[in-house]
């Protein structure tokens, strides 16, 4: 199984142009999945799985096999939060930038996390290990500012903790 978030070999010969075992692996899915209520979505999944993220020439790929409009894809992939047309990393780093915690300090995390890591939203450090991701409030307000990496959520974050938090991840 690949490894979800993190820069596989897969994606690495995906960058332009989509090869060829690739193209067979999307037709085994969607043939697996012909007829099926909610096919585009349980293929996007599957496929997204299999890559990691979904840039335009696998879902390119996908509309040619399923013969539905790219479109409606990209409409899919942009309604629903947990595709993404990006690579992410191992470890995505959610930053809230809810009322709250803007309030107290969101934008200084996220200034800290491009200074330090060079991340911005929607990025990804070079090694791969990090994705950067802004969230609209986790539900901690009265804890604010705070980020999440997986099932953790890091509280009254303070930019100067940011290193010593990540490197917890490495
Ligand atoms: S605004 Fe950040 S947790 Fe609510």
């Amino acid at each position: 199984m690949k490894q979800k978030g993190s820069i596989t070999s897969a994606q690495e010969k995906m960058r332009g142009r989509i090869r060829s075992d690739i193209v067979q692996q999307i037709r085994k899915i969607v043939e697996a999945t012909n007829g099926q209520a909610g096919a585009p979505i349980r293929v996007l999944q599957k496929v997204q799985q299999l890559v990691g993220y979904l840039p335009p020439e696998v879902l390119e790929a996908i509309s040619r096999e399923m013969r539905i409009p790219l479109s409606e894809l990209y409409g899919i992939t942009s309604f629903y939060s947990f595709f993404s047309m990006v690579p992410k990393g191992k470890y995505v780093v959610q930053v809230c930038m809810g009322t709250s915690c803007y309030v107290k300090g969101g934008q200084k995390i996220l200034d800290a996390l491009y200074k330090d890591f060079g991340l911005q939203p929607g990025g990804i450090t070079p090694d791969g290990k990090f994705s950067l991701e802004t969230v609209r409030c986790i539900g901690c307000c009265g804890l604010s500012p705070v980020l999440a990496i997986k099932e953790d959520v890091h509280r009254k974050v303070k930019p100067s903790q940011l290193k010593k938090i990540l490197s917890a991840y490495r």
